[in-house]
């Protein structure tokens, strides 16, 4: 690594002059990773941020040595983020990652295919293909099932939401693609529960559909679908002339982690020809569990399923996917072009753009591969029940805190509390003074209207030591209020 750089150096070969450029260059980001000091997150304030990070000169005129970059890097951003594999870092769906993703990241880039079409991705796309066959086989669909990997849970929502509007105006015969929506579109409606994530209202908006046609339904004590409250708005709306299209199922809220009566839902589905989406971004790692995939059950009755790899599969971001119970589905987002997806190719080259709403788009499946063959079902399968015994472990102790008091039983990964006598004002103090001086990424929520703390296990290595010294540090903060 010359001062001056040379940018023939800088540009990734294969070959073995290539090859070791590269490996001088990871050599040196992992040296700019030892900036990272101990805890959730250093305790720098935004205007300090601020200051660090404009005082880089994004282009210069002449390029600096890469050694020199990788150490700003270090010191100035590595060390100045959240740590997600630090046992404090507890506020969001935020994993620490695995060693096979992180090091396939590597190769991803280095050999950069692109999914959109099977001549940037020859390999690449049979592995994302043989990815979303097992994805669905896991779920339980039929052999029709596929899907597509996307940027993340939202995306995913918003493509299986896609999927649900197209079919609803295919079954008028309208090919919404061309024409838009159907005048009986003002009618139509998406029911979803009251916890469900916001991306469905977006998809509703992005769709043309808007907001107001998502109608939400409540929950039970846990946050999950009451079912009779699933009837009564079939009913209602059915009464107002209404019609739904799509029910969408959460398997795993984000804040309670609560797992909707999929079986029951799915049900209705059938019984009401609505469109069958199941948003679990949170849950869908529990299939890989013998004890977790049971609160699943009814899966399988999806019409197309979200799930997460960037969060209980722990990958880094992005990795999610949208599989669908018929491939052909996908045909109803398909748009032809001139360059891409021709539909002249050879037999079994296959173009993935006809499944996505992107169009040149990363090879994320090869991460999530390496991790899965890595680590094995079992391991995964430990890795989780650890986590939701955290979980339990931390309700069971907040409810018997003289200071606590728990908001619901985890279902999952969260644990929600709050504590009487302490207002959302002090909550909000608690967590953000906490954040401030960098001791504790602590998750703050309200549900139903109640103001609360939440703790997100996502780190398998935590232990039950930590759970009792993050209660203790919000206790001390509590009453330092
Ligand atoms: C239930 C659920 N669905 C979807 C999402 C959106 O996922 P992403 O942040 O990957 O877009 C989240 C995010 O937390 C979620 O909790």
């Amino acid at each position: 690594m010359n001062d001056i750089p040379d940018w023939r150096n800088l540009v990734v070969t294969l070959d073995d002059d290539g090859l070791t450029a590269l490996a001088r260059g990871v050599d040196r980001v992992i040296e700019s990773l030892r900036s990272v000091e101990e805890g959730p997150r250093s305790n720098r304030s935004p205007d300090q941020l601020h200051e660090l990070v404009t005082g880089l000169e994004i282009c210069p005129e002449v390029g600096i040595a890469l050694e020199t970059v990788l150490e700003e890097l270090g010191s100035i951003v590595w060390a100045n983020g959240v740590v997600p594999s630090d046992p404090a870092t507890v506020a969001h769906l935020h994993p620490p990652a695995l060693v096979p993703a992180v090091v396939t990241e590597l190769a991803i880039a280095a050999t950069n295919q692109s999914m959109d079409s099977w001549d940037q991705a020859p390999a690449a796309t049979e592995v994302e293909l043989h990815l979303m066959q097992w994805l669905a086989n896991l779920i339980g669909l039929p052999d029709s099932g596929s899907g597509v990997m996307t940027s993340g849970g939202t995306a995913s929502n918003v493509l299986g939401i896609t999927l649900a509007r197209s079919w609803a105006a295919a079954k008028l015969s309208v090919d919404v693609l061309k024409s838009g929506l159907p005048p009986q579109a003002a009618d139509w409606r998406i029911i979803c529960s009251n916890q469900a994530h916001f991306s469905v209202q977006r998809a509703a908006a992005q769709l043309g559909l808007g907001r107001d046609a998502v109608v939400t339904v409540a929950t039970t004590s846990s946050g999950s679908m009451d079912i009779e409250a699933l009837d009564a708005m079939i009913e209602e709306l059915s009464r107002l002339g209404l019609h739904a299209i799509a029910v969408v199922g959460t398997a795993g809220t984000t804040d309670l982690g609560a797992l909707d009566p999929l079986t029951a839902i799915g049900e209705r589905a059938r019984q009401h020809s609505m469109w069958f989406h199941v948003d679990a971004a949170v849950g869908g790692a529990f299939l890989l569990s013998g004890r977790l995939r049971t609160g699943l059950a009814g899966i399988e009755l999806a019409d197309s399923v979200t799930i997460d790899f960037h969060k209980l599969w722990w990958q880094p971001f992005n990795a999610s996917a949208l599989v669908v119970r018929d491939v052909e589905s996908f045909d109803l987002l398909r748009v032809k072009s001139n360059y891409l997806d021709r539909g002249d190719e050879l037999e079994g080259m296959v173009n993935l753009v006809g499944r996505s709403l992107d169009t040149s788009r990363r090879f994320d499946a090869a991460k999530v591969v390496a991790s899965l063959r890595t680590l094995g079902r079992h391991a995964l399968g430990e890795m989780l029940e650890h986590l939701v015994d955290l979980a339990r472990y931390a309700a069971t102790t907040i409810d018997a805190h003289p200071r606590l008091e728990l908001v619901a039983h985890p279902a999952s990964v969260m644990c929600v509390f709050d504590a009487p006598g302490a207002g959302p004002d002090d909550l909000r103090r608690v967590q953000q003074h906490l954040l401030a001086r960098g001791e504790m990424v602590l998750g703050r929520t309200s549900i139903k209207g109640r103001a609360a703390l939440k703790f997100t296990f996502m780190n398998p290595l935590a232990t039950t030591d930590d759970v009792d010294r993050l209660i203790a540090i919000v206790v001390k903060e509590l009453d330092a209020n």
